[in-house]
């Protein structure tokens, strides 16, 4: 008797510290702690700039006066999150190969961007799909991916892709996997399709060709291009890695103009996670990109960050964790994000009046499908003052019920990450916008 309860009081013991070990690896991350419980999210509202009025104090009232607001905006954004990309560009240099893929039925071209003078520096693969029967310049969605086009898809014939070797410092070519890429569940060729078949075109490009995403990678890729003369780190107010990852579809987007088969005024631009962020700071900082469609951006994204749920700056600028992705000033609001001079509704601002797609999942927690509704909410007086309709509710809409006005909201019902579903959604968003 006195045996069994031993055993079944260690077997408890045993459980409860399995059980709050994972509690604490879920509720402390860098040894912050995270927050999951709404009624500890705080009052946002209490100091949330207000997006229509003036640093100097004046309401905002008309779209003219907007503009002025809006320019603020950008500079905040750009010196304290993000950070400044240069101003100069490079010239537009590149590789183009073009045959059918997917057994003939559609157009490909395989474009090779060179950032660097002498074509020997970083340089971005983007593969590009049309549909072969198009009679016209075609509207095209640009997906920022995890994965090099090699295993993007099956299709044969791709470029090897390259991974940053964080060990070596340096790019390491990935051989041609065909097949990798159904197998690790990342295939995109139904999905490509899918978008040809409605006269859609897609590309798409692995981010980490423009800049490595690692810690200590400040003189490497593009940022590494452009450190001016002593500097052996980009300044608090320059480009962190996701302005960079931006950059470089804003180099993209030249390329784009120079093809005819494009359509350049009718580009859709996507992406998840981190990937999210970008394809939020880039909608906001590059106003050629037309439909912008952003995933679980979450924090540093589309999400509030006074709300306290979820990842906060604190945890983004952790210095084991994120910081590289940010301009160096983002780090000094990490534990006081009550003070920023911006949140993320001010970013969804930023994209108005062109189309935004805010897509999450109910069950991310940690990027918090809430806190972007709200941003959505406190930007929606944007888009109406700049004539566009809005979610019209303040009220968060169940998962897998889209709002597809001009600023819109999806949550998909399941995790971080682009669900099957989710594709269709982007193809109905761009079919009424772009
Ligand atoms: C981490 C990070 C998130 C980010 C995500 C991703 O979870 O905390 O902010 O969005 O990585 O990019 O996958």
């Amino acid at each position: 008797m006195k045996c069994t309860l031993l055993l079944t009081a260690a077997l408890s013991i045993g459980l409860l510290c399995s059980s709050s070990a994972q509690a604490q690896d879920r509720d402390v991350i860098a040894g912050i702690p995270v927050n999951y419980d709404e009624s500890q999210v705080g009052d946002y509202k209490a100091t949330l700039p207000d997006v229509l009025t003036m640093n100097n104090g004046k309401k905002v009232t008309t779209a003219k006066q907007w503009k002025k607001r809006r320019a603020e905006i950008l500079k905040i954004f750009e010196e304290q999150q993000y950070g400044k990309w240069p101003a100069k560009k490079p010239k537009l240099r590149y590789d183009l190969q073009e045959d059918l893929g997917f057994e003939g039925t559609a157009v490909r071209k395989q474009l090779t961007l060179y950032f660097s003078e002498d074509n020997n520096g970083p340089k971005v693969d983007v593969l590009i799909y049309l549909p072969k029967d198009a009679n016209g310049p075609v509207p095209l969605l640009l997906n920022l991916s995890f994965m090099q086009n090699n295993v993007t898809v099956s299709d044969p014939g791709i470029k090897p892709g390259r991974r940053w070797d964080a060990k070596t410092g340096s790019y390491v070519e990935l051989p041609a996997m065909q097949g990798q890429g159904r197998r690790m569940g990342f295939g995109m060729d139904a999905t490509i399709k899918q978008y040809l078949k409605e006269g859609f075109g897609f590309a798409t490009l692995c981010y980490t060709d423009i800049q490595p995403d690692a810690l200590d990678t400040e003189t490497a890729g593009v940022r590494g291009l452009y450190l001016k003369k002593g500097q052996t780190k980009p300044a608090a107010d320059e480009w962190g890695s996701i302005s960079a990852w931006a950059w470089g579809v804003s180099n993209i987007m030249d390329y784009f103009e120079k093809d005819a088969d494009i359509d350049a005024t009718r580009i859709a631009l996507t992406g998840c996670s981190r990937l999210g962020k970008t394809t939020m700071w880039t909608g906001a900082r590059e106003d050629r990109i037309k439909v912008v469609i952003a995933s679980c951006s979450g924090e540093g994204g589309a999400a509030l960050s006074r709300r306290n749920y979820g990842e906060t700056v604190g945890h983004l600028v952790a210095p084991t964790r994120f910081p590289y992705q940010f301009a160096g000033n983002y780090s000094l609001y990490g534990d006081k994000v009550e003070q920023m001079p911006m949140d993320a509704h001010m970013l969804v601002a930023l994209i108005a009046p062109r189309p935004l797609l805010l897509s999450t999942g109910d069950t991310d927690t940690w990027s918090d499908p809430k806190g972007e509704f709200y941003a959505a909410v406190e930007a929606a007086p944007v888009y109406e003052l700049l004539g566009k309709d809005t979610m019209g509710t303040d009220v968060m809409p169940p998962a897998e019920q889209p709002i597809y006005s001009t600023l819109g909201y999806v949550m998909h019902d399941g995790g971080h990450g682009v669900l099957p579903q989710d594709w269709t959604y982007y193809l109905e968003f761009m079919k009424r916008y772009l």
